[in-house]
Order: structure tokens, then C-alpha cells, then sequence
């Protein structure tokens, strides 16, 4: 490839200033949030490019078509896959820059660039009294990134994933055609629904630059429960029962005492709840505070029934914030001696049974599996550390195992988190042949190159 002349080019579409290729400057676009011990290794030559419009976007691909060279398309770098890791020389394609967002009130649609930082999405919502319920927790992830991974999150029960939320996007085709796809309706039954066939993409099929979210009304009533329970069992009990109740919480999430203390000793503060070993976390938003209550009323009586100890009731936005940071802040602490943070998930119905079975898997080797997540839909991350004097092929062997007990329970290794690179193998011998040739059929068609994020997804 000649560097120099597909450099040039770059400059002449962005701008001089756009273009990065100093090392150290281009060190924070190589990696994600993915544990480093399974990351995949990012290449040592990478120019990064930041467009300032979906035009600017197509112009690259174009070029990069021209020379052959890969894009790697960039939001947030929040992932835990490596999807955004440029693991061949080629181009970081930075979406950082394009971070308009209008809120059409009327409407109740956010017109987002890929660039929106989540943060700033649900900030803006809710100055015009509407919301965005999405969390997958970093709110530093960007709407395109979000969109490409299909992200999930906490709050996924009741109004579910980003695929939930995408009425419309634009996207640019990897030889650079723009598409546009959908309106501002919730209703939309033109032709093939090739929008989702983006959402969830993982950046191999088109770059997201631009969308039409789904907003909801703000609601004008909160509360965030911490219910302790003795054990597991008890815990997932009472869930079972409350998601049968017919409240439909915003987020139900399970976690133990000792996950959780990591999490707030992160964050250097104190898990607020003496009591307890199991906890599940309880998130209520309604359009009035009667109804709040009635569910409180509801889910304390549950609890009630099923052994649950005193609750922590927070109805405060910054004391219910506090404690989603600490929920979220789990992966964050065990990071460090994190192998690999598992995405598994099951039927609501064998949550139970497939914990069950990592404590069988825990006793088996004598190690600790932090598990906990997203107790609402099934989706439990469990983590495989870096026990001392295990080997890579020993823990490779603890999380296939994991991996075994959710398929065979009629689950899926990755609920939210995606295949990026770190799971493609498993995911190609899980859903087979005829899985993988229609997706490759499908990137040939779109992507006749391989230009963008090769290495990822595809088996
Ligand atoms: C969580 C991220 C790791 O649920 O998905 O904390
Ligand atoms: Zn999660």
C-alpha cells in the first residue's frame, strides 16, 4: 500500500487536522473496554480519520475501497469484544466528530449523529420532558456504536435493546453509497426491514452516522430498590414472582455482596446495605407517584412472602443514580483480574438452574465466578478470573463449560456485549454452517472487499 498517497487522499476529504498518525496520539483509538487478556492485538499501523458529515464518510470508504485498506469504525470504544480494534494496518474511522442531536418533541424522536454520547442523549431527553430508557451503562457510548452492537443493558425489561428504539438510520454502505432507511413512525412495513439487518452488525456491513430514536416519556415518578435476601435462591424467588406479578419493573438486576463491594470500593464508597447476601435491584418509573407506590406496595409484599430482608428505598434521582453507578461499575472493578467477562444468556425460566451450575463449576475448581446482571431478561454476565496457577487453556475450559450450560439450557453466549472478535469461533460452531455462509453471503454482497471491520463476527 502506498501509506503516503492513501494519507493524501484522507487530508484532502477531512481536512489536515482530522487525520491522526502520530503514535501516541493514535493510542487510545487501538483498544476497547474488552479484558486484555482475550482482546484481540491491535495492528501497529493505523491513520486515524475523523469525517464531519455522512458524505465525508463515503468519501473515505470510497478511497479506502480504492487502496484496499480496511476501516474500522469507531464510536464510544466501549465495547467488550474488541469489535472496534483495527487488528489489521488501515483506518480507525472516528465517528466522534458528528454529534448533532435534535430532539423533535412533537414527535417524540431524537435525530442523533453516530457521535452522541449516550450521556448527552438521556441529558437532552429529559430537558424537553421525554426520555431515552436505554442503559447499557457507560454513558460514554456513542448512538452509532450503540446501534451497531445492538446494545442492551439494565434497563431492558420493560421498553427493551436498542434495536427497540432505531425508527430510522442512515448508513453508509462500505463502497460508500449512502442509504437511508425508515421514518419518524412507529409503524414501517416498506419493503425488507434492512434496518435491522445494521443494528447488531458490529460495523461489518455499513457505518451508522445518523438515527431516529424512539424516545418515551419522562417519567415523573422514580424509585430504585435494594431488597437483600439470604441467599440466591430466595432472591431469584421473589424475581420470578415479580416479574409474574404484572408490574413490569425498568430494570431488575441480581448481584451478590461480595461482587458488589468490589464495585463500590471502585468507586471508593460504601455498599449502603448492611444486610443481606443476595440483593436484587429494583428500578420503578412511572407517570405518577401513586402508581410508584402501588408497585412498592406490590413487590414489598412479594418480598415480603419470599424471606426478603428490610429494602433500601431510594426515591432521590441523584441517591437512584448513585446506585446504578455502583451496579455499573462491577465489570469496571473486576476488570483488572477479569480473563473474560462471559455475556451468557438463558430463558427467564432456568435463570436459576444455570447458576445453579456455575456454583457447581465454582466447587468443581475452587474458584469464585462473580456472576450477576440482568436478572429481567436472563442476560448473566459471569466472570472468569485470573485465578493464580491456572493456565489460559484451563480457563479457556472453565468458560467454554460456562458457555455449555447456557446453550444446553436453551441460551446464547452473548445476550448484549455481541460477537465482535473474541467470539466468533463459538458462535460459528454454535450456529453453524448455514448460519455462517447466509452471513457471508450477505457481507460479499454489501462488502465485496472486506474493507470494513474485517476479522470480526464472521466465522
Ligand atoms: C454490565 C455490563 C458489563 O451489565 O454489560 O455491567
Ligand atoms: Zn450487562
Amino acid at each position: 500500500m502506498e501509506l503516503g498517497e492513501l494519507i493524501r487522499e484522507l487530508k484532502g476529504i477531512v481536512g489536515e487536522d482530522w487525520v491522526v498518525t502520530g503514535r501516541e496520539a493514535v493510542l487510545r483509538y487501538m483498544y476497547d473496554e474488552t479484558a486484555p487478556y482475550v482482546r484481540p492485538q491491535a495492528a501497529e499501523d493505523i491513520v486515524v480519520v475523523k469525517p464531519s458529515s455522512s458524505i465525508e464518510v463515503a468519501e473515505v470508504l470510497k478511497v479506502a475501497n480504492k487502496y484496499r485498506v480496511p476501516v474500522y469504525p469507531r464510536g464510544g470504544g466501549t465495547g467488550l469484544v474488541g469489535g472496534a480494534v483495527p487488528t489489521k494496518p488501515g483506518i480507525v474511522l472516528s465517528l466522534e466528530r458528528m454529534d448533532a442531536l435534535t430532539i423533535d418533541v412533537e414527535n417524540m424522536v431524537a435525530e442523533a449523529e453516530a457521535g452522541v454520547t449516550l450521556g448527552k442523549l438521556i441529558e437532552e431527553a429529559e430537558k424537553h420532558g421525554l426520555s431515552f430508557p436505554p442503559h447499557p451503562g457507560d454513558e460514554g457510548a456513542t448512538v452509532g456504536g450503540l446501534i451497531a452492537c445492538n446494545a442492551g443493558g439494565a434497563r431492558a425489561v420493560r421498553t427493551g435493546v436498542m434495536r427497540n428504539y432505531v425508527l430510522g438510520l442512515e448508513v453508509v454502505l462500505p463502497q460508500g453509497d449512502i442509504l437511508l432507511l425508515g421514518a419518524k413512525t412507529l409503524k414501517n412495513n416498506m419493503g425488507f426491514n434492512l434496518a435491522h439487518l445494521f443494528i447488531g452488525s458490529e460495523g461489518t456491513l455499513g457505518v451508522i452516522t445518523r438515527a431516529y430514536l424512539r424516545l418515551y416519556p419522562r417519567w415523573e415518578a422514580t424509585a430504585t430498590l435494594i431488597v437483600p435476601f439470604e441467599n440466591r435462591a430466595r432472591a431469584f424467588s421473589a424475581a420470578k414472582r415479580i416479574l409474574f406479578s404484572g408490574v413490569i419493573p425498568l430494570a431488575m438486576e441480581y448481584f451478590d455482596r461480595r461482587a458488589i463491594e468490589e464495585a463500590a470500593k471502585h468507586l471508593g464508597a460504601p455498599w449502603p446495605v448492611a444486610a443481606g447476601e443476595a440483593y436484587l435491584m429494583i428500578m420503578l418509573a412511572e407517570c405518577s407517584e401513586d402508581i410508584v407506590f402501588v408497585e412498592l406496595d406490590m413487590i414489598s409484599k412479594i418480598i415480603e412472602g419470599e424471606g426478603g430482608l428490610e429494602p433500601l428505598i431510594a426515591q432521590r434521582s441523584d441517591e437512584q443514580s448513585r446506585l446504578l453507578k455502583i451496579r455499573s461499575s462491577i465489570y469496571p472493578a473486576l476488570k483488572g483480574e477479569t480473563f473474560d467477562i462471559l455475556d451468557t444468556t438463558v430463558p427467564i425460566g432456568r435463570i436459576s438452574k444455570f447458576l445453579d451450575e456455575i456454583e457447581e463449576l465454582e466447587r468443581r475448581y475452587g474458584i469464585w465466578l462473580p456472576a450477576y446482571g440482568h436478572i429481567g431478561d436472563g442476560n448473566i454476565h459471569v466472570h472468569v478470573l485470573k485465578y493464580p496457577g491456572f493456565s489460559r487453556s484451563q480457563l479457556e475450559e472453565i468458560r467454554d463449560r460456562i458457555y455449555d450450560a447456557a446453550v444446553a439450557l436453551g441460551g446464547v453466549i452473548t445476550g448484549e456485549h455481541g460477537i465482535g472478535a473474541i467470539r466468533r469461533a463459538h458462535a460459528g460452531e454454535l450456529l453453524g454452517p448455514t448460519w455462517a455462509k447466509v452471513m457471508s453471503d450477505l457481507k460479499r454482497a454489501l462488502d465485496p472487499n472486506n474493507i470494513l471491520n474485517p476479522d470480526k463476527v464472521l466465522p
